[in-house]
């Protein structure tokens, strides 16, 4: 069913993550008019809002968080779309008053989203799926947010509570990353050119690294991420889905299924080695900025990690023996997510040089400053050869002026057309969290401090030394 008109239901509406994320970017769809005009956006949260007051509080969001976009005149079109029903997560009765508001609205296709914390996403699952709203007329989709699960065991038994009422198509696990539009040009790199696949394997790459960096420390989310910390927030999902992103083999057709197929077959030939060297580090105030242990919401004991360096491996005929070393933290220098393709040096040199040659780089950036570079050696001007670092450098703002829609917006209207590409399938978080697991055991087995970083650096020196061990140096973001 093609059909996008929809009632947009939000679990979580007077949160956090609808006023940054969902609201914005549900604005910006309707600005460009890939909003349906009949599609409802209906607040559910435990607030005892009406539904004025859930537009007034959307109209200051949106003037909070999309300042740039906000207009009056679209605004006055969709305000009157919204609606609000006010009932806990849990309460089958308000779930009966969901539903007849849906009736009323006369909208058979539904997209529920959880922007709620993660301990309601199974019931409201199991409460829709009772209250008879996990079918229609129409068709039905649950959008889940993450974190999914807190270890294989509960991501297994929320899978599980999900499937009771919905079948796996009608789920689209959020990943935020995936819809990034330079997360989705690594596909487009990869396999629309003929150039740069063919070297793309354990014959002439020598390692890969994913860097995913953050200035920002806690912003009040200290209570919940330090029950969390980094390797669950960001290395299970995001990080994980680049690597996967980078490794895997050409998918037979870019749809949901062959996509991750491709995808889950990574993972399941991917090991994190030697899971009690990965670096688990925590930042430490200095004064002016408060360390982790200082944040809200924090144990001042806490061994919980904001940051983490480890080694990945991936077992099959690409990538045997091509380490992939994955790094993630806050409260870092700067804010930035890439990819680096390291390659090994030529076979031979023919020149007479002072140093080795450095390694060609193919850089891949997410934000900021998207695009790719390709970092090589070039003659330097004058008499005999002396090399120097040179750069070719696309930068997407530069190439195309069109808006780069934000990673929501995106993953908001594929769910509404029904593509869960860029969403993670029952068996692909599964894999992750298996990935994870060793890692997660040996540093909650051991007893020992994080390796303690200042804020505004790269991360701790043993993150340096664990490459270092390995003949290799982190690439520094530009
Ligand atoms: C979220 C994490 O998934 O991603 C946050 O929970 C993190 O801790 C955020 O800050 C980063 O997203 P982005 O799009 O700003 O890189």
């Amino acid at each position: 069913n093609g059909e996008h008109r929809c009632a947009f239901v939000i679990f979580g509406a007077s949160g956090d993550l609808a006023a940054r994320k969902l609201l914005p970017a549900l604005f910006e769809l309707h600005l460009r008019g890939a909003l349906h005009p009949e599609t409802a956006l209906v607040g559910f949260s435990r607030r005892d809002w009406s539904d004025d007051t859930f537009r007034e509080r959307a109209r200051a969001a949106l003037q909070e968080h999309a300042p740039k976009s906000f207009d009056e005149a679209a605004w006055a079109e969709l305000a009157p779309r919204l609606s609000f029903v006010s009932g806990g997560y849990d309460d089958a009765e308000a779930y009966q008053k969901l539903k007849e508001h849906l009736q009323n609205l006369g909208q058979d296709n539904r997209l529920f989203y959880t922007s709620t914390p993660p301990s309601t996403y199974a019931p409201i699952a199991e409460r829709l799926g009772e209250a008879g709203m996990a079918r229609s007329a129409g068709w039905v989709r649950l959008i889940v947010e993450k974190p999914f699960g807190h270890d294989l065991r509960s991501a297994r038994m929320l899978n599980e509570t999900l499937l009771k009422h919905f079948r796996e198509e009608q789920i689209y696990r959020m990943d935020h990353y995936l819809a990034k539009e330079t997360a989705q040009n690594i596909a487009a790199l990869r396999f629309a050119n003929a150039l740069f696949e063919p070297t793309w394997n354990s014959q002439y790459v020598d390692h890969i690294q994913v860097t995913m960096a953050e200035p920002m420390g806690m912003e009040g989310r200290g209570g919940f991420y330090d029950e969390v910390g980094v390797i669950r927030d960001v290395i299970q999902n995001h990080l994980l889905q680049l690597v996967a992103l980078t490794a895997t083999e050409p998918p037979a057709r870019y749809d949901a299924k062959s996509v991750r197929d491709e995808k889950v077959k990574v993972f399941q030939a991917m090991a994190c080695s030697n899971p009690q060297h990965a670096v688990i580090g925590q930042y430490r105030g200095d004064g002016r900025v408060k360390g982790y242990r200082e944040e809200e919401g924090v144990d001042p004991r806490s061994r919980q990690g904001t940051y983490a360096a480890l080694e990945l491996r991936i077992d099959n005929w690409r990538w045997a023996g091509v380490p992939f070393f994955v790094r993630s933290g806050k409260r870092l220098r700067a804010k930035s997510s890439e990819i680096v393709i390291v390659y090994k040096r030529p076979p031979h040199i023919p020149f007479e040089l002072r140093a080795p040659v450095q390694h060609d780089r193919i850089v891949l950036r997410l934000q900021p400053n998207e695009g790719i570079s390709l970092r090589f050696n070039a003659k330097k001007p004058g008499q005999g050869i002396s090399l120097s670092r040179a750069s070719m450098d696309f930068y997407y703002d530069k190439e195309f002026r069109s808006r780069n829609p934000d990673a929501y917006e995106t993953l908001l209207e594929d769910a509404m057309m029904g593509d869960a590409t860029l969403f993670m399938r029952a068996d692909e978080v599964e894999a992750q969290w298996r990935v994870v697991t060793p890692l997660l055991e040996a540093w909650e087995a051991s007893y020992d401090e994080p390796a303690f970083y200042d804020v505004g650096s790269w991360g701790p020196d043993e993150a340096n030394d664990l490459l270092a061990k390995r003949g290799r140096t982190w690439h520094t973001p530009a």
